[in-house]
């Protein structure tokens, strides 16, 4: 028996368990330590009342025998959900069919489970820095990556290069580590070498809820020519607080084919193999998201942290730092003050001010030298942060 020796060229362990390891031993060492965490992206408000009484019920049906629930019907969702997630795209223009969508347990695994789709032999291009998540995926099972510089330069928006092919395109916008948004024209972009080049692009669009400008896209399918070469991951994790939920979901247009084969087919028959899907009070819940007070309750929560990302922003430029993001997205990218390097600038805001952030370079090598921080703390704390960051580098 030999093991997947893809494994021996992962990064010895995931970026963010490496952070909770590091952050496990500070505490140890200095017990009782105030912390204040602003590393992974774990939301801190409570689930809103829709979304609670939805699950309440939930749970009473499933105390009874005539409304009680075993195995979906249909690991891809129970159809009420899939319609109300439809229904959403639908709200800001985006044709999408409940068939078209399937539910998953958050963005992290579809993103990561996609690839059992696709040939071994198939280059992956992904940006750099990025959600490590696409990486480790593609390393595990043995692709050839190519990166794509995404820079200061850029605006940590790089555009394809034509000399360039690639068969598998990663995108995530608002982009998670750098908070910077694509337009429509780049977007545009992408998709037209995606097609030239007969790619998948694979998008990420888990922070869409946290875009306030109009003109910026929430999803590629709002691309003329995606619904051919894309397949879009969202998760209501940010939206509307279900880290610890656990929903998320994928849509896979009927057009997009390969050789014939449709896409959205062969999804269907891995999830029917190895995902049972996601629990009926879970489904529930997010039904409850998509509904009128449901909505309205997100939208509350969400300029909780988008007011959190106002005060750091502010907090920042009156320390000269430069930084992207926090507009239109729940994180901010800093440069790393002093030239420091990312793990350093990490210890040394633990060690001297407490506060936990994301080392750039975990994201990636243009990541060195830049640091990520997350606007889904308590809004108290966040400025509490800030301001033993201002002490700190006084
Ligand atoms: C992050 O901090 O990058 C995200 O919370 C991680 C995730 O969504 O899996």
């Amino acid at each position: 028996m030999k093991l997947n020796a893809n494994f021996q060229n992962l990064q010895q362990s995931y970026l963010f368990v490496t952070i909770a390891k590091k952050v496990a031993a500070y505490l140890e060492a200095n017990p009782g330590a105030d912390l204040i965490k602003m590393g992974i992206g774990d939301v801190t408000l409570p689930l809103s009342p829709a979304v609670i009484e939805a699950m309440h019920k939930a749970s009473d049906e499933m105390g009874k025998k005539e409304t009680f629930r075993g195995y979906s019907p249909d690991s891809n969702g129970y159809p009420f959900l899939r319609k109300a997630i439809a229904g959403y795209y639908h709200s800001f223009g985006v044709k999408a069919d409940p068939s078209e969508v399937f539910v998953g347990d958050g963005a992290k695994s579809d993103v990561g489970n996609i690839v059992d789709l696709f040939d071994r032999e198939n280059t992956v291009l992904i940006p750099d820095p990025v959600y490590p998540v696409y990486v480790d995926t593609n390393v595990m099972s043995g692709r050839k990556l190519l990166y794509l510089d995404a820079k200061e330069e850029n605006g940590f928006l790089p555009l394809p290069d034509p000399g360039v092919s690639a068969d598998i395109i990663y995108l995530c916008s608002p982009n998670n580590p750098t908070g910077a948004v694509y337009n429509r024209e780049q977007l545009k972009v992408w998709v037209d070498y995606a097609r030239k080049n007969g790619a998948v692009l694979l998008f990420d669009a888990a922070y869409e809820s946290f875009v306030t400008e109009k003109e910026l896209p929430r999803s590629i399918f709002e691309i003329e020519g995606a619904r051919e070469c894309a397949i879009e991951f969202c998760s209501l994790s940010k939206t509307a607080g279900f880290t610890g939920m656990r929903c998320g979901y994928t849509v896979i247009p009927k057009e997009l084919q390969f050789g014939g084969v449709s896409v959205a087919a062969l999804w269907e028959r891995r999830q029917g193999c190895k995902f049972n899907g996601v629990s009926y009070i879970t489904q529930r819940a997010a039904e409850a998201v998509f509904t009128p007070e449901g909505l309205a309750e997100v939208k509350k929560t969400l300029s909780y942290y988008q007011e959190n990302a106002r005060v750091m922003a502010e907090a920042l430029k009156e320390m000269g730092i430069w930084f992207t993001g926090g507009v239109n997205s729940p994180y901010l990218w800093m440069r790393c003050p002093g030239h420091l390097g990312s793990w350093e600038f990490f210890d040394r805001l633990l060690g001297e001010a407490q506060v936990v952030g994301t080392p750039g370079e975990g994201f990636g090598k243009n990541g060195e030298g830049y640091f990520r921080l997350t606007a889904f703390g308590d809004q108290e704390k966040t400025k509490e942060a800030m301001e033993r960051m201002k002490r700190m580098l006084k």
